[in-house]
């Protein structure tokens, strides 16, 4: 029943697109007050066809709320439009531009389907096309592909950035298990600069859609690169996810850093969120106040084409702004949904502090509706024990997340969330990041949609981002604690989008 499927599931805020299959973000950008948010899209039916890959297209103000538009750039003769980037190419050094207009150029992967089918190495190449009027409609490259397969089979993925301090444009692109940069002047000749990350980090897939940009250290005026990559399967809870790692770039090659290497000794990869729906994590080009944005696709491709919608299939997960802390001898890529989300709170219901001994209903979190919330709470006094969430119905299905402090990890657990026999690899165990020794006191904000949790712990120091399919929604809230520990600061905020 699709309209049953429509109320059910389809997200009240977290980006879907109208119809059709949606992976990847792509080309994310912003201008003149809109952001730009393209995905990987096969409008015509809800499970991917990688011979026929659009860029759908949909903008916001504000982060939070979308407005899909017609679809951006079609397949052609030359291949599916794969994954990419787009920069504002505001000195014209494409020489797109018109005089008038500033020319917006996307980098995309041709994916070239009769290649790939004849067993070709060379499929992917690079090609890339314009926009002069803000992104709505485009022109590609006559040229194309601008980048041409040098002989690996997986060389896709291009993100450019302007590399200021060079002046020149830098492509970082993922080949097969590794990275590749590339440099040009004109976004159309493109010249070999290095590679990176045969050794070190997450191996367990292919390596795909990387993402390299300068961020400062928390609190200091020092400047460090992070490199974003995502890898597919190989993640720490299963199937596709991000890892990223902290070096510096000088122009040509990206070196880690020393601190970061020895952590990397320690834990071998470090992970931008823990949860199995958070890939394809990319930036947007030149955000205002040198913020930087990401956004993610919240699915895996564990199971993405198997998720119980039919009209769509897809969502993007909520946009978190990134920072670089350093604490002690580790880095941390912290993440935070962005703040305009705030402004859509519409009723505010503070919880006055919560001790007792066992499961503890939250009767407060039935005045809101849990299907658009944001939750946040302290945890104080933590024992050696475990301490769980559970978000509830009448069907008895159940959510369960928190922490276990003996055995020192986070958790979430969806196993009994609903409808999850779509895919055996859905919900075959619960999903764990985790936390280093007995944590004294914990701080969560969670943020609830129709099909989405995403966990953001201790200010965003560990994500963890999951889908679920309830046969009703969660309309009930309890927690199991112990005497000693308190519950503090507990605050369910209704959202309104
Ligand atoms: C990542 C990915 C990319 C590719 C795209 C195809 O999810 O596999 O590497 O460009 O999806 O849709």
């Amino acid at each position: 029943n699709p309209s049953s499927e429509e109320q059910m599931y389809r997200p009240n805020f977290h980006f879907s697109p109208q119809k059709g299959w949606m992976n990847d973000p792509n080309g994310l950008f912003y201008l003149n007050g809109t952001y730009h948010l393209f995905f990987q899209h096969t409008p015509f039916q809800s499970v991917p066809d990688f011979g026929k890959m659009h860029w759908g297209h949909a903008i916001s103000k504000d982060l939070v709320k979308w407005e899909e538009l017609t679809p951006a750039i079609a397949y052609d003769e030359k291949g599916a439009i794969f994954s990419g980037s787009a920069v504002v190419d505001t000195d014209n050094t494409s020489g797109f531009g018109d005089g008038k207009n500033v020319p917006v150029v996307a980098i995309f992967t041709y994916n070239d389907m009769k290649k790939e089918k004849a067993g070709e190495i060379d499929a992917q190449s690079q090609a890339i096309a314009y926009s002069l009027d803000n992104g709505k409609t485009w022109t590609k490259y006559s040229n194309n592909p601008v980048l041409k397969n040098p002989g690996i089979k997986d060389f896709r993925d291009p993100k450019v950035f302007w590399d200021a301090k060079r002046k020149q444009w830098v492509m970082g692109l993922a080949a097969q298990d590794r990275q590749h940069f590339y440099g040009s002047k004109n976004l159309k000749d493109w010249t070999f600069l290095s590679e990176f990350g045969k050794d070190v980090g997450g191996h367990g897939g292919v390596w795909e859609c990387p993402d390299l940009f300068p961020i400062k250290v928390e609190g200091t005026n020092e400047e460090k690169w992070v490199l974003i990559v995502n890898i597919n399967p190989g993640g720490p809870n299963g199937g596709s996810a991000a890892q990223y790692f902290v070096g510096d770039f000088d122009g040509k090659t990206f070196k880690m850093d020393d601190v970061f290497t020895k952590q990397l000794q320690k834990e071998k990869v470090a992970w931008l969120d823990w949860g199995r729906d958070n890939y394809a994590s990319v930036s947007f080009d030149n955000v205002p106040d040198n913020k930087r944005v990401i956004i993610g696709w919240m699915s895996n491709w564990d199971y993405a084409d198997k998720v119980p919608t039919s009209a769509w299939r897809g969502s993007a997960t909520i946009p978190r702004e990134i920072q670089l802390v350093k604490k002690g001898n580790d880095y941390t890529l912290v993440n935070n949904p962005v703040k305009e989300i705030n402004k859509y709170v519409s009723k505010t219901i503070k919880v006055k502090n919560i001790k007792g001994k066992g499961k503890l209903s939250i009767p407060e979190a039935g005045k809101i509706d849990l299907t658009q919330a944001i939750i946040n709470f302290n945890l104080k006094n933590l024992k050696q024990e475990t301490y769980t969430f559970t978000l509830s119905n009448a069907a008895g299905e159940s959510l369960d997340f928190g922490i276990n402090n003996s055995d020192h990890y986070l958790f979430l657990d969806r196993t009994k969330s609903g409808k999850t026999d779509f895919s055996e690899k859905f919900a075959p165990k619960i999903t764990k990041a985790p936390l280093e020794g007995n944590q004294k006191e914990a701080a969560f904000k969670i943020i609830l949609d129709k099909t989405s949790i995403e966990i953001f712990y201790n200010n965003g120091e560990k994500v963890i981002t999951e889908i679920f399919f309830s046969n009703q929604p969660f309309t009930e809230l309890s927690v199991s604690l112990n005497q000693e520990t308190e519950l503090n600061n507990l605050v369910i905020n209704q959202l309104n989008i």
